[in-house]
């Protein structure tokens, strides 16, 4: 089991070194497991003034798995948009062919309280967000500026989705469905834009090679309303790439935790890339304040989803919960009474219940 580890900038080698020390204990209780680093956004920059080297293309391509801390910070802010640290995460999702992007909003017992909404809203929220990645308006051609008739500037993006990338990410999402509470709400903006109508008719097409998934269709602005209505009518979530962008963000801030939630994109043999959700957090880096506990869950992905490993991923999800459970908290999530350490620390605490 090969994995390419790309630490990024800010917090994200601070926090991929504690998810290193997971990976070490589960080599030394015997799983074959092999690492290689490469730098990607603005670690990239600094290396080879590429966000994503070619070095890095390469290694990611020989490994199994890529896992990655996080990108950007401000002192690369004002490069052209070519060099940002950002177009390292775009182009590898296109390189890798990472089409099928999960992220779940999962609540914690521990931490309900630390959500913005009412405790009860989302005590035992358990929700999956399946949102494609590499199509839509975000690589969809022509963009760019042009002049109008009147010969006033435009800037101008193309949405689009074709009939087989729909197919392919609705029958991952009937998948995950199938294994979890068999609900699937697909959303699109279907009373409006023309991609969103042939989306909706190519999920409901699917729908019929999975008779035991109840389907519903949501516009994407009820989806956003229901979302801090009531998440728990929600079980997994389909949708395409800018409206998944932004419901996700929404979804994380549920559970009142962005620094617990891990990510994993994936490609059509099952080779993903797993990231926290979080950002590179530059106001904190380098303090020991960041907390490691989503890049250790991304890790535990990685071995459920792209090295079948069911058993080892367990363990480190018992373990993060376990150190939960003790009252560990980084400060993201400290609340009055718990045990306050910091990104080491709750490395150590991770190790130790492992
Ligand atoms: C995300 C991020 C990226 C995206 C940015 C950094 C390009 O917001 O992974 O959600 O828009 O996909
Ligand atoms: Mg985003």
């Amino acid at each position: 089991m090969k994995i390419a580890i790309l630490p990024g900038d800010g917090i994200g080698p601070e926090i991929i070194s504690q998810a290193k020390r997971v990976l070490q204990t589960l080599r030394s209780d015997g799983l074959s497991l092999e690492w290689e680093l490469g730098a990607i956004g603005g670690a990239g920059y600094e290396s080879s003034k590429d966000p994503l080297p070619e070095d890095t293309i390469n290694l990611t391509k020989a490994a199994d798995a890529v896992l990655l801390g996080a990108v950007g910070g401000p002192k690369y802010d004002s490069l052209p948009r070519a060099m940002r640290p950002e177009q390292g995460l775009l182009r590898i999702r296109k390189e890798l062919g990472l089409f099928a992007n999960l992220r779940p909003a999962v609540v914690f017992p521990e931490l309900a309280s630390a959500s913005s909404l009412k405790s009860e809203l989302v005590e035992g929220l358990d929700l999956m967000i399946l949102r494609e990645l590499t199509g839509d308006i975000y690589f969809g051609q022509p963009r760019g500026r042009r002049q109008t008739e009147s010969g006033e500037d435009e800037g101008f993006d193309t949405m689009r989705y074709s009939v087989s990338e729909i197919e392919r990410i609705a029958r991952v999402a009937f998948d995950i469905a199938q294994k979890r509470n068999g609900k699937l709400c697909s959303v699109d903006k279907a009373n409006v834009l023309d991609t969103s109508i042939l989306w909706r008719e190519v999920v409901t097409k699917i729908s019929e090679e999975y008779p035991t998934v109840e389907l519903t269709h949501m516009y994407v602005d009820n989806a956003a309303m229901q979302l801090v209505r009531e998440p728990k009518q929600f079980d997994v979530i389909l949708t395409g790439n800018i409206f998944g962008d932004i419901l996700s963000d929404e979804a994380s801030m549920l559970t009142g935790s962005i620094g617990m939630l891990p990510s994993a994109s994936m490609d059509v043999n099952r080779k993903g890339l797993f990231e926290p959700i979080h950002g590179s957090a530059p106001d904190i880096s380098g303090k020991n304040l960041a907390n490691p506990l989503a890049t250790i869950l991304s890790v535990s992905m990685m071995l459920k989803y792209t090295f079948n490993e069911v058993e080892a991923s367990q363990r480190v999800e018992s373990a993060v919960k376990s150190v939960l459970s003790q009252g560990f908290r980084t400060p993201d999530i400290y609340q009055a009474g718990s045990k306050r350490v910091g990104t080491q620390e709750m490395g150590d605490a991770v190790i130790e219940a492992m």
